[in-house]
């Protein structure tokens, strides 16, 4: 992600969640030196276009994912599940052991898309959305498949 993306960044992420992230969020990110943020394209009558975005940290052989988002228009076709993979054989090239995440308990979704990247359910954060509870998932690297 460069800061040429953001304004399409900020278009997909407020399009996408009840509260979204900021500018000032990714601003943040940018200038975090344990933070990754990539982006990914899809193709739309025939351009090339951003269609989704990841952000996480690593610190001490530990990730956290922060936000994975793909544009409403491009989802299901896959677009999810490559980012993820991708920066899954990053973390592990670069000897990440433990991969942790939130999700909401509602969210179908995002929770299909980890289950199949083998991420188990840890525990729950109660009301960590405010409104809902998180669940914690976690992947283990000699897990991972
Ligand atoms: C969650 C999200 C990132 C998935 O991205 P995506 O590109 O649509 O996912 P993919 O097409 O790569 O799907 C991969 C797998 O995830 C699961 N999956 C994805 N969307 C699903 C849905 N709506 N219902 C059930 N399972 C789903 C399926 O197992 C799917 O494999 P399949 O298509 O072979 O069945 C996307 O729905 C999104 O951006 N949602 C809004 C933002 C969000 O909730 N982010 C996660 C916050 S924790």
């Amino acid at each position: 992600m460069a800061e040429k993306d953001i304004d399409l960044v900020l278009e997909i992420e407020t399009e996408a969640y009840d509260r979204p992230w900021v500018r000032e969020h990714f601003d943040r990110e940018f200038e975090n030196p344990i933070a990754y943020m990539y982006t990914v394209k899809g193709t739309f009558e025939g351009r090339e276009t951003l269609a989704g975005y990841i952000v996480f940290w690593v610190v001490y052989g530990e990730a956290h994912i922060l936000n994975i988002t793909i544009k409403d228009g491009f989802r299901r076709q896959g677009l999810g599940l490559y980012l993820m993979l991708h920066v899954l054989d990053m973390m592990k090239a670069n000897r990440v052991d433990d991969v942790f995440l939130e999700v909401r308990k509602s969210n179908r979704a995002a929770l299909e898309l980890y289950r199949k990247l083998n991420f188990k359910e840890s525990y729950e954060r109660k009301k960590y959305y405010g409104d809902e509870d998180a669940i914690v998932m976690r992947l283990v690297f000699n897990e991972y498949i």
